[in-house]
Protein backbone atom coordinates (compact mmCIF):
# COMPACT_ATOMS: atom_id res chain seq x y z
CA UNK A 1 0.00 0.00 0.00
CA UNK A 2 1.46 3.69 -0.80
CA UNK A 3 1.30 6.73 1.52
CA UNK A 4 -0.84 9.31 -0.14
CA UNK A 5 -0.09 13.03 1.06
CA UNK A 6 -2.67 15.71 0.70
CA UNK A 7 -1.09 18.82 1.40
CA UNK A 8 -4.35 21.26 1.17
CA UNK A 9 -3.09 24.85 0.94
CA UNK A 10 -6.55 26.50 -0.26
CA UNK A 11 -6.81 29.55 1.80
CA UNK A 12 -10.78 29.94 0.95
CA UNK A 13 -11.42 27.06 2.66
CA UNK A 14 -15.47 27.13 1.70
CA UNK A 15 -15.62 27.62 -2.06
CA UNK A 16 -11.79 26.73 -3.32
CA UNK A 17 -11.98 25.94 -6.75
CA UNK A 18 -8.50 25.09 -6.26
CA UNK A 19 -9.94 22.24 -3.78
CA UNK A 20 -12.40 20.69 -6.05
CA UNK A 21 -9.94 20.31 -8.71
CA UNK A 22 -6.94 18.97 -6.19
CA UNK A 23 -10.20 16.29 -5.17
CA UNK A 24 -10.30 15.12 -8.47
CA UNK A 25 -6.77 14.56 -9.05
CA UNK A 26 -7.51 12.38 -5.30
CA UNK A 27 -9.83 10.03 -6.45
CA UNK A 28 -7.78 9.98 -10.15
CA UNK A 29 -5.30 8.56 -7.71
CA UNK A 30 -7.33 6.21 -5.41
CA UNK A 31 -9.16 4.61 -8.14
CA UNK A 32 -6.26 3.66 -9.31
CA UNK A 33 -3.60 2.79 -6.53
CA UNK A 34 -3.98 1.16 -3.34
CA UNK A 35 -3.00 4.34 -1.17
CA UNK A 36 -3.80 5.26 2.76
CA UNK A 37 -4.15 8.66 2.28
CA UNK A 38 -3.06 11.50 4.73
CA UNK A 39 -4.77 15.11 4.59
CA UNK A 40 -2.57 18.06 6.29
CA UNK A 41 -5.00 21.29 6.03
CA UNK A 42 -2.14 24.15 6.04
CA UNK A 43 -4.78 26.67 7.69
CA UNK A 44 -5.18 24.33 10.86
CA UNK A 45 -1.67 23.24 10.76
CA UNK A 46 -0.48 25.45 13.33
CA UNK A 47 2.59 26.71 10.36
CA UNK A 48 5.04 29.79 11.67
CA UNK A 49 7.51 30.65 9.69
CA UNK A 50 11.44 30.51 10.86
CA UNK A 51 12.94 33.10 13.76
CA UNK A 52 15.92 33.54 15.06
CA UNK A 53 15.23 31.73 18.28
CA UNK A 54 13.75 28.75 15.91
CA UNK A 55 16.22 28.96 13.81
CA UNK A 56 19.35 28.19 16.71
CA UNK A 57 17.28 25.48 18.07
CA UNK A 58 16.27 23.63 14.91
CA UNK A 59 20.02 23.84 13.84
CA UNK A 60 21.45 22.47 17.64
CA UNK A 61 18.72 19.57 17.39
CA UNK A 62 19.74 18.92 13.66
CA UNK A 63 23.48 19.09 14.36
CA UNK A 64 22.49 16.37 16.91
CA UNK A 65 20.70 14.32 14.76
CA UNK A 66 17.68 14.64 17.31
CA UNK A 67 14.64 14.61 15.09
CA UNK A 68 12.19 14.19 17.99
CA UNK A 69 10.89 17.36 18.32
CA UNK A 70 7.18 17.91 16.98
CA UNK A 71 8.62 20.70 14.50
CA UNK A 72 9.65 18.05 12.63
CA UNK A 73 6.37 16.41 12.23
CA UNK A 74 5.62 17.83 8.20
CA UNK A 75 9.14 16.52 7.26
CA UNK A 76 8.50 12.97 8.59
CA UNK A 77 5.16 12.56 7.11
CA UNK A 78 5.89 14.08 3.91
CA UNK A 79 9.37 11.99 4.00
CA UNK A 80 7.08 8.62 4.95
CA UNK A 81 4.94 9.69 1.15
CA UNK A 82 4.95 7.62 -1.63
CA UNK A 83 2.77 9.82 -3.94
CA UNK A 84 2.28 13.97 -2.72
CA UNK A 85 -0.49 16.55 -3.81
CA UNK A 86 -0.12 19.73 -3.16
CA UNK A 87 -3.07 22.22 -3.77
CA UNK A 88 -2.40 26.15 -3.57
CA UNK A 89 -4.23 29.09 -5.30
CA UNK A 90 -2.38 31.01 -7.95
CA UNK A 91 -1.87 34.02 -6.08
CA UNK A 92 1.14 37.30 -7.16
CA UNK A 93 2.11 34.88 -10.02
CA UNK A 94 2.85 32.31 -6.93
CA UNK A 95 0.87 30.37 -3.69
CA UNK A 96 0.24 31.81 -0.98
CA UNK A 97 2.88 32.22 1.46
CA UNK A 98 1.55 29.99 3.99
CA UNK A 99 2.49 27.42 1.63
CA UNK A 100 5.95 28.85 1.87
CA UNK A 101 6.38 28.52 5.55
CA UNK A 102 4.99 24.91 4.94
CA UNK A 103 7.72 23.84 2.47
CA UNK A 104 10.66 25.78 4.90
CA UNK A 105 9.36 22.79 7.47
CA UNK A 106 10.65 20.18 4.86
CA UNK A 107 13.90 20.90 4.05
CA UNK A 108 16.03 19.26 7.00
CA UNK A 109 19.38 18.16 6.58
CA UNK A 110 19.84 14.62 6.97
CA UNK A 111 15.94 14.05 7.51
CA UNK A 112 14.74 14.72 3.83
CA UNK A 113 17.55 14.99 2.33
CA UNK A 114 21.97 15.16 2.87
CA UNK A 115 25.12 16.30 1.34
CA UNK A 116 27.40 13.94 -1.02
CA UNK A 117 31.40 14.83 0.43
CA UNK A 118 31.48 17.12 -2.72
CA UNK A 119 28.38 18.84 -2.21
CA UNK A 120 25.86 18.19 -3.93
CA UNK A 121 22.12 17.15 -2.05
CA UNK A 122 20.76 13.78 -2.38
CA UNK A 123 17.12 12.91 -1.25
CA UNK A 124 16.21 10.51 1.98
CA UNK A 125 12.16 10.43 1.22
CA UNK A 126 10.39 7.91 -0.72
CA UNK A 127 8.07 10.62 -2.84
CA UNK A 128 8.35 9.48 -6.05
CA UNK A 129 5.62 11.63 -7.56
CA UNK A 130 4.51 15.11 -6.76
CA UNK A 131 1.17 16.54 -8.63
CA UNK A 132 1.03 20.23 -7.72
CA UNK A 133 -2.55 21.95 -8.37
CA UNK A 134 -3.71 25.31 -9.18
CA UNK A 135 -6.63 27.81 -9.87
CA UNK A 136 -5.55 31.08 -11.53
CA UNK A 137 -8.09 33.79 -11.82
CA UNK A 138 -6.20 35.52 -15.17
CA UNK A 139 -3.70 33.41 -17.60
CA UNK A 140 -0.55 31.83 -15.96
CA UNK A 141 1.24 31.49 -19.28
CA UNK A 142 5.26 31.45 -19.11
CA UNK A 143 4.67 32.85 -14.82
CA UNK A 144 4.10 29.56 -13.52
CA UNK A 145 7.11 31.14 -10.92
CA UNK A 146 4.91 28.68 -8.04
CA UNK A 147 5.10 25.39 -10.10
CA UNK A 148 8.70 26.08 -11.23
CA UNK A 149 9.63 26.87 -7.68
CA UNK A 150 8.61 24.07 -6.18
CA UNK A 151 9.65 21.54 -9.21
CA UNK A 152 13.25 22.96 -8.63
CA UNK A 153 12.90 22.33 -4.60
CA UNK A 154 11.53 18.73 -5.32
CA UNK A 155 13.93 17.50 -8.37
CA UNK A 156 17.34 19.49 -6.60
CA UNK A 157 16.95 19.12 -3.12
CA UNK A 158 15.09 16.09 -2.80
CA UNK A 159 15.69 13.99 -5.98
CA UNK A 160 12.48 13.72 -6.93
CA UNK A 161 12.44 13.37 -10.63
CA UNK A 162 8.25 13.04 -11.26
CA UNK A 163 6.98 16.51 -10.44
CA UNK A 164 3.57 17.62 -12.47
CA UNK A 165 0.95 20.13 -13.27
CA UNK A 166 -2.58 20.37 -13.04
CA UNK A 167 -4.46 23.76 -13.77
CA UNK A 168 -7.33 25.47 -14.70
CA UNK A 169 -7.13 28.84 -15.83
CA UNK A 170 -8.41 31.97 -16.21
CA UNK A 171 -11.78 31.65 -13.63
CA UNK A 172 -12.15 35.59 -12.88
CA UNK A 173 -12.37 37.03 -16.51
CA UNK A 174 -15.18 39.38 -16.98
CA UNK A 175 -17.91 36.91 -19.35
CA UNK A 176 -16.21 33.54 -18.25
CA UNK A 177 -18.02 30.66 -16.58
CA UNK A 178 -15.76 29.72 -13.74
CA UNK A 179 -17.76 26.34 -12.95
CA UNK A 180 -18.23 25.54 -16.44
CA UNK A 181 -13.87 25.65 -17.02
CA UNK A 182 -13.33 24.03 -13.71
CA UNK A 183 -16.17 21.18 -14.96
CA UNK A 184 -14.19 20.60 -18.31
CA UNK A 185 -10.56 20.92 -16.56
CA UNK A 186 -11.16 18.00 -14.40
CA UNK A 187 -13.14 16.30 -17.25
CA UNK A 188 -10.34 16.50 -19.40
CA UNK A 189 -8.08 15.54 -16.85
CA UNK A 190 -4.93 14.06 -18.64
CA UNK A 191 -4.84 10.19 -18.42
CA UNK A 192 -0.96 10.66 -18.47
CA UNK A 193 -1.04 12.96 -15.78
CA UNK A 194 -1.46 9.91 -13.56
CA UNK A 195 0.39 7.46 -15.33
CA UNK A 196 3.74 6.23 -14.10
CA UNK A 197 7.01 7.19 -15.79
CA UNK A 198 10.34 4.85 -16.40
CA UNK A 199 11.86 6.57 -13.92
CA UNK A 200 9.99 5.76 -11.01
CA UNK A 201 10.46 1.69 -11.95
CA UNK A 202 13.94 2.55 -12.51
CA UNK A 203 14.97 4.51 -9.37
CA UNK A 204 15.78 2.79 -6.65
CA UNK A 205 14.88 3.47 -2.73
CA UNK A 206 16.05 6.94 -0.87
CA UNK A 207 19.38 8.74 -1.82
CA UNK A 208 19.07 8.44 -5.59
CA UNK A 209 20.10 12.01 -7.11
CA UNK A 210 17.91 13.61 -9.73
CA UNK A 211 21.14 13.78 -11.53
CA UNK A 212 21.21 9.94 -11.99
CA UNK A 213 17.43 10.04 -12.52
CA UNK A 214 17.33 12.21 -15.39
CA UNK A 215 20.47 10.32 -16.91
CA UNK A 216 18.47 7.16 -16.73
CA UNK A 217 14.94 8.91 -18.00
CA UNK A 218 13.63 8.80 -21.70
CA UNK A 219 14.22 12.04 -23.67
CA UNK A 220 10.75 13.28 -22.78
CA UNK A 221 11.48 13.02 -19.38
CA UNK A 222 14.14 14.95 -19.23
CA UNK A 223 12.94 17.91 -20.99
CA UNK A 224 10.78 18.15 -17.94
CA UNK A 225 7.06 17.36 -17.08
CA UNK A 226 4.25 17.41 -19.17
CA UNK A 227 2.95 21.15 -18.15
CA UNK A 228 3.84 22.74 -21.50
CA UNK A 229 1.83 20.45 -23.20
CA UNK A 230 -1.02 20.51 -20.36
CA UNK A 231 -1.12 24.05 -20.84
CA UNK A 232 -0.95 24.40 -24.54
CA UNK A 233 -3.95 22.28 -25.11
CA UNK A 234 -6.11 24.53 -22.27
CA UNK A 235 -4.91 27.54 -24.18
CA UNK A 236 -5.86 25.52 -27.57
CA UNK A 237 -8.78 24.43 -26.06
CA UNK A 238 -10.05 27.44 -24.66
CA UNK A 239 -8.85 29.49 -28.10
CA UNK A 240 -11.97 32.15 -28.32
CA UNK A 241 -12.38 32.75 -24.72
CA UNK A 242 -7.77 33.62 -24.66
CA UNK A 243 -8.30 35.78 -27.51
CA UNK A 244 -11.28 37.79 -26.13
CA UNK A 245 -9.57 37.97 -22.99
CA UNK A 246 -6.44 39.39 -24.77
CA UNK A 247 -8.99 41.79 -26.06
CA UNK A 248 -10.30 42.75 -23.00
CA UNK A 249 -9.69 45.93 -21.73
CA UNK A 250 -8.58 44.69 -18.30
CA UNK A 251 -5.76 42.77 -19.94
CA UNK A 252 -4.29 45.17 -22.51
CA UNK A 253 -1.47 47.09 -21.81
CA UNK A 254 -1.45 50.55 -20.97
C1 LIG B 1 -4.44 37.32 -2.82
C2 LIG B 1 -4.77 36.86 -4.21
C3 LIG B 1 -3.82 36.95 -5.22
C4 LIG B 1 -4.13 36.55 -6.53
N1 LIG B 1 -3.19 36.66 -7.50
C5 LIG B 1 -3.49 36.29 -8.75
C6 LIG B 1 -2.52 36.42 -9.79
O1 LIG B 1 -1.41 36.88 -9.60
N2 LIG B 1 -2.89 36.05 -11.04
C7 LIG B 1 -4.12 35.52 -11.33
O2 LIG B 1 -4.37 35.15 -12.48
N3 LIG B 1 -5.05 35.36 -10.36
C8 LIG B 1 -4.77 35.73 -9.08
N4 LIG B 1 -5.70 35.58 -8.09
C9 LIG B 1 -6.99 34.93 -8.41
C10 LIG B 1 -6.92 33.43 -8.03
O3 LIG B 1 -5.85 32.80 -8.68
C11 LIG B 1 -8.18 32.68 -8.44
O4 LIG B 1 -9.31 33.31 -7.94
C12 LIG B 1 -8.11 31.24 -7.96
O5 LIG B 1 -9.03 30.45 -8.66
C13 LIG B 1 -8.35 31.15 -6.47
O6 LIG B 1 -8.38 29.80 -6.09
P1 LIG B 1 -9.40 29.26 -4.98
O7 LIG B 1 -10.80 29.32 -5.55
O8 LIG B 1 -8.93 27.87 -4.74
O9 LIG B 1 -9.24 30.15 -3.78
C14 LIG B 1 -5.41 36.01 -6.81
C15 LIG B 1 -6.37 35.91 -5.78
C16 LIG B 1 -6.07 36.33 -4.50
C17 LIG B 1 -7.11 36.22 -3.43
Amino acid sequence: MKNLLYIDGCVSRENSRTEKLAQACLRRILASDDCRMETVVLEDAGLTALDGAMLKKRERWIGMGDFSDDYFRFAKTFAAADVVVFAVPYWDLAFPALFKVYLEHLAILNLTFRYTEDGHPVGLTRVRKVLYVTTAGGFIGRANFGFEYVKGLMQNLFGIADVRFVGAEGLDICGHDPRGILEAAIRTLQTKTFERRPAEKETGGPGYSVQKILQKSPPELQKGPSCGILRLKTLLKSGPLFWRMMNHENFRNP
